[in-house]
């Protein structure tokens, strides 16, 4: 199956999870933003980050002989996308019990239907924050040679990633440019900005990604 079959059945399927799943009725189908002890969980627009990770692949800023981490990795369509259809060593980190059991559950059905093989993808319990889950699930936080946050707790990846990553390390931010009190491009001390993924023009939010370089 080529990636773009795999990418418009990858897009049915986590389609199909939101339509039959609530999370206990905590997460709306229709906003689809969930809230749990622990914090807010809302969704990727999987098309917008597919046109993104597809241009940076096409720019040489993202490749697959590093690992790529989704820092708060929510229901793990972020690393089924990039590990499944990209061929990307992936990692998803997601503190919630939760929204991690239920994206683990996906995931688990995703390799069961060979939508993801081939490609290391690692799921994991934690706070992305701390060294220890890295360790625990046998990927080193030095090796990530791509990072991405959809704005969540992302002032400390980014500060991680400024004092722990080897220079060259990419940083993703999905962003809200819209919203007045975050217009403007965020700064990050040790991080460089590159450039600006625009907004897929079929989202409604209308999210960008901010690329930044260590
Ligand atoms: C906005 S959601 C994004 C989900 C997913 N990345 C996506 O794009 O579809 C952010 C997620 O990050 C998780 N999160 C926030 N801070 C975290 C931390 N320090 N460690 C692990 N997960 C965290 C939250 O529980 C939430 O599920």
């Amino acid at each position: 199956m080529d990636a773009k079959a795999k990418f418009e059945l990858l897009k049915r399927f986590y389609a199909d999870v939101e339509n039959k799943h609530s999370l206990n009725g905590r997460y709306s189908k229709k906003t689809r933003i969930g809230f749990f002890h622990s914090g807010l969980f809302a969704a990727s627009n999987i098309d917008g980050i597919n046109v993104g990770i597809e241009q940076l692949l096409a720019d040489g800023l993202v490749n697959q002989s590093g690992w790529f981490l989704d820092a708060g990795c929510g229901d793990g369509r972020v690393t089924a996308l990039t590990a499944g259809v990209h061929r990307i060593p992936s990692i998803g980190i997601e503190y919630d019990r939760e929204v991690f059991d239920f994206g683990g559950a996906v995931i688990k059905m995703l390799k069961e239907y060979s939508m993801i093989n081939g490609t290391p993808l690692v799921f994991t319990r934690g706070d992305f924050t701390k060294d220890r889950t890295y360790r625990r699930a046998g990927v080193m936080f030095e090796d990530i040679a791509t990072v991405f946050n959809y704005i969540d707790n992302h002032e400390d990846i980014a500060a991680k990633i400024a004092k722990q990553s080897p220079r060259g390390t990419i940083f993703i931010l999905e962003d809200f440019p819209w919203i007045p009190i975050t217009s403007g491009i965020r700064e990050f001390e040790g991080l460089t900005y590159v450039r600006t993924i625009p907004p897929d023009s079929n989202s409604k939010l209308r999210r960008c990604l901010h690329v930044y370089r260590k």
